[in-house]
């Protein structure tokens, strides 16, 4: 699996994925996890989130999306500052150096492997690589309670913005998670991720990260 990074300079390579993709999050954020409130009648899971600044990273073999995760920057409007502002005590993060991740997946076949890298730590060190590749030096995530013991366990650094509130009766939490070479070659080496996996089809090689080994940057 590469991961593709899809921007608004280069999305018009991605027109016919990026319509499998917003279906696809249809399928798994209304009809499978049923957060109705994102239906729309197209079929499509597209928010306000979805705009010309944001960058999604889509794990794909050949045409067929594999796993996905959406990059907002902080600078506009995000999950956070817009829909859950309770979960940080000190207000939204407005950052041109901190990115939020949301919309994490891996269809559902493809969930729990266990031979080989799974596709779920692949994506995350797609995002990694992503920040260190354009500078950035954090993440800000919404994310379920469940999630940040996993995050830890891959050696990622991630500090809570606030207390965990009850939303929709799951535990959501807001964190920030360190963006460095440490918490890249963490996850590779804890998750038998190989290296380097994006790809950048049709963007400027300048922001593409130097990185190549992950034992070298420990
Ligand atoms: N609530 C609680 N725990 C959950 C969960 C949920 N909604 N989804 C996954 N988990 C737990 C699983 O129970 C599993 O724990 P286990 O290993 O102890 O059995 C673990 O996370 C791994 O999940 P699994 O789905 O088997 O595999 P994965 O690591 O390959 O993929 C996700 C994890 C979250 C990427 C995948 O489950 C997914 O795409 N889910 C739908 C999209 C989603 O909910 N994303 C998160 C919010 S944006």
């Amino acid at each position: 699996m590469d991961v593709h990074v899809i921007r608004h300079d280069n999305r018009h390579l991605y027109s016919q994925i990026l319509e499998d993709y917003f279906r696809l999050r249809h399928q798994i954020y209304v009809v499978e996890r049923k957060w109705a409130e994102l239906e729309r009648p197209d079929k499509r899971e597209v928010d306000q989130f979805d705009t010309e600044e944001t960058v999604y990273l889509l794990g794909l073999e050949g045409r067929s999306i594999i796993a996905g995760m959406r990059l907002v920057p902080t600078t506009a409007p995000t999950l956070l500052s817009e829909l859950f502002p309770g979960l940080s005590l000190n207000g939204p993060v407005r950052r041109t150096d901190v990115y939020e991740l949301s919309r994490i997946f891996v269809v559902k076949n493809r969930r729990g492997e266990h031979a080989g890298p799974r596709a779920e730590a692949v994506i995350q060190a797609a995002a990694m690589e992503y920040g260190l590749s354009i500078g950035l030096s954090a993440f800000t995530i919404v994310l379920e309670s469940w999630w940040l013991p996993r995050l830890l366990d891959q050696g990622w650094v991630a500090r809570p913005l606030g207390l965990p509130i009850e939303i929709d009766s799951m535990s959501t939490v807001a964190v920030t998670v360190e963006v460095n070479e440490r918490a890249w070659a963490e996850i590779c080496l804890r998750r038998s991720v190989p290296g380097p996996v994006l790809v950048w089809q049709d963007l400027p090689v300048i922001e593409r990260s130097a990185l190549r080994e992950p034992f070298a940057a420990l």
